[in-house]
């Protein structure tokens, strides 16, 4: 195929410029749609498979939890926005000591913003710092962090491009009523001090909504009110009448800014999503009303009743991928957020609203051979709970759990479930399916209906430049030639 592309005639040629420069031009459009790129995974697809998956979907909009080298330069040449994050645990160096911030920023940012380089526009300064669980263990930094960060990006010459936000759970303020919103009282103070400094560096405020997290935790909460889908439980406020918990929330933060006199700041959704397994109400289908309904709002621009006309500047939909590895401290939906599976694949139809129709896959993805562990059938298993519970320990097996999609599989699916996690995050290697005899391996695929039975993947693609982007190169340089023998 890529050969027969040199051999084309004039006519084709051009149609192919036509396509480039339109696609190119795309590029620019802001959509105010990105995502979430999380890496706790023991299956890591290749950041370049990544960014040709986001490429491939038209997602200029990324969201990033670190500054992980790889990723940035996989993400050079793309034109992609970008967002690092600064870790919570990396907060107290950094407000401490210039230096620090000045090495950071070097390694991590400065370095990229080269010609053809990374499109960093935010450096994420700790992620939900203010979280009530973490006790205020990181809260006296953060403003002290942002000051020496915002620093160092001067003195790179760098503070006109790259903006500083702080991502904060929507646990940062509370009300019964969106127009009564206000920062807990213990906030109030270090919230009033980051929003001047958000202001005064033009940063929008950062904030990670979750209709998904009310429901889950509140059996009360009336299910459609975190949909879109119009309910019979709007909420009332006055003059103003509520729909969807989204809108809601959003409003009591608007409420609460404005009590600190910013009442029309800027305001990002840093996260938002729903979860697709592991827990009663996370589903596909949920998922996919939430997310699709949740892009249509934005992109209608209908805005709130606070902000009628204005939606979020943007949103980051959480999340890109699964990430099997995560802690399930929250729950046994938190490895489930993807809005494409560990390997890429699109969980369900989703239109993005960025002109590209329904999710694309990930292509190309080199997954380990067709070949599973599952329990021995001819043995006695009353012996394996240490071994199942080992397994699980080490992989992940929450979709076992109620209201997961392999729930219903009886004990023994389960326990060959748990050997097949294993046996794949270990990347087949044969040991890894003995289980003291109990284990055996099949070429059969075990899943049973929605149950997937996975098969790890190898993808280590070298990054780079790959063939599709010297054959652009080729074509540029035949335009350029062309063009010049033209004038
Ligand atoms: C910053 O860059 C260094 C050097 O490349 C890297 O080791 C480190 O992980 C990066 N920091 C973060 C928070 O990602
Ligand atoms: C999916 O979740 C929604 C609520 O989030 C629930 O109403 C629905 O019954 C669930 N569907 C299935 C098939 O479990
Ligand atoms: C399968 O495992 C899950 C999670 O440990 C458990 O909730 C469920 O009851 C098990 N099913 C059977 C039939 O043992
Ligand atoms: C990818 O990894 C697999 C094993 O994990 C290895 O066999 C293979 O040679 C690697 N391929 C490349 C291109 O590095």
């Amino acid at each position: 195929m890529k050969m027969a592309e040199t051999q084309l005639g004039l006519a084709p040629l051009l149609l192919y410029l036509v396509v480039v420069v339109l696609s190119g031009s795309a590029l620019v459009v802001e959509s105010g749609i990105g995502v979430n790129w999380g890496t706790i995974s023991s299956h890591r697809l290749s950041p370049s498979t990544v960014v040709d998956l986001l490429k491939d979907n038209k997602i200029h909009k990324v969201k990033l939890f670190d500054a992980d080298p790889g990723s940035l330069r996989a993400l050079m040449g793309s034109g992609i926005e970008v967002m690092v994050g600064i870790p919570n645990e990396l907060l107290a160096l950094l407000s401490s000591s210039t230096a620090a911030a000045d090495l950071w920023v070097s390694q991590n940012v400065s370095r990229y913003m080269v010609k053809g380089g990374t499109n960093i526009k935010y450096i994420a300064v700790g992620n939900e710092p203010f979280l009530a669980s973490y006790s205020g263990q990181f809260q006296s930094y953060v403003i002290p962090a942002l000051t020496n960060i915002q620093q160092s990006l001067v003195k790179a010459n760098l503070a006109a491009i790259v903006k500083l936000v702080v991502p904060c759970n929507a646990d940062a303020y509370e009300s019964s009523l969106p127009s009564q919103g206000t920062f807990r009282p213990e906030l109030t103070q270090i919230i009033t001090q980051l929003v001047s400094f958000l202001n005064s560096n033009g940063s929008p405020f950062m904030v990670n909504i979750y209709p998904f997290l009310s429901l889950y935790g509140n059996s009360d909460f009336p299910q459609e009110y975190a949909f879109f889908e119009g309910t019979t439980h709007a909420v009332t406020d006055g003059p103003n009448v509520y729909y969807n918990a989204f809108d809601g929330n959003f409003d009591t933060l608007v409420a609460a800014l404005g009590k600190l006199g910013y009442g029309q700041m800027p305001i990002v959704v840093g996260e938002v999503g729903w979860p697709t397994d592991g827990a009663l109400g996370a589903n596909l289908t949920a998922a996919r009303a939430f997310n699709q309904g949740l892009v249509n709002h934005v992109l209608g621009n209908k805005g709130t009743p606070l902000r009628p006309g204005v939606p979020p500047m943007d949103i980051y939909l959480f999340s890109l991928l699964d990430e099997g590895a995560k802690s399930i401290l929250p729950g046994n939906f938190e490895r489930h957020w993807g809005i494409f599976s560990f390997d890429g694949q699109a969980k369900y139809s989703l239109n993005l609203g960025l002109g590209n129709g329904l999710l694309k896959n990930a292509k190309d993805v080199q997954y380990l051979p067709s070949r599973w562990c599952v329990a021995d059938p001819s043995r006695d298993l009353s012996g394996v709970s240490n071994h199942f519970r080992l397994a699980c320990t080490v992989a992940d097996c929450t979709t076992l759990n109620y209201g997961g999609s392999c729930n219903g599989i009886g004990a023994k699916g389960n326990i060959s479930y748990a050997f097949n996690s294993y046996y794949q995050i270990q990347k087949q290697k044969s040991l890894s399916c003995d289980f003291d005899g109990l284990g055996m391996v099949t070429f059969l695929n075990p899943s049973v209906g929605e149950c997937r039975f996975l098969v790890g993947i190898t993808d280590n693609h070298s990054s780079g430049i790959g063939l599709h982007s010297w054959s652009f190169i080729v074509w540029w340089l035949v335009f350029w030639i062309f063009w010049m023998l033209l004038m």
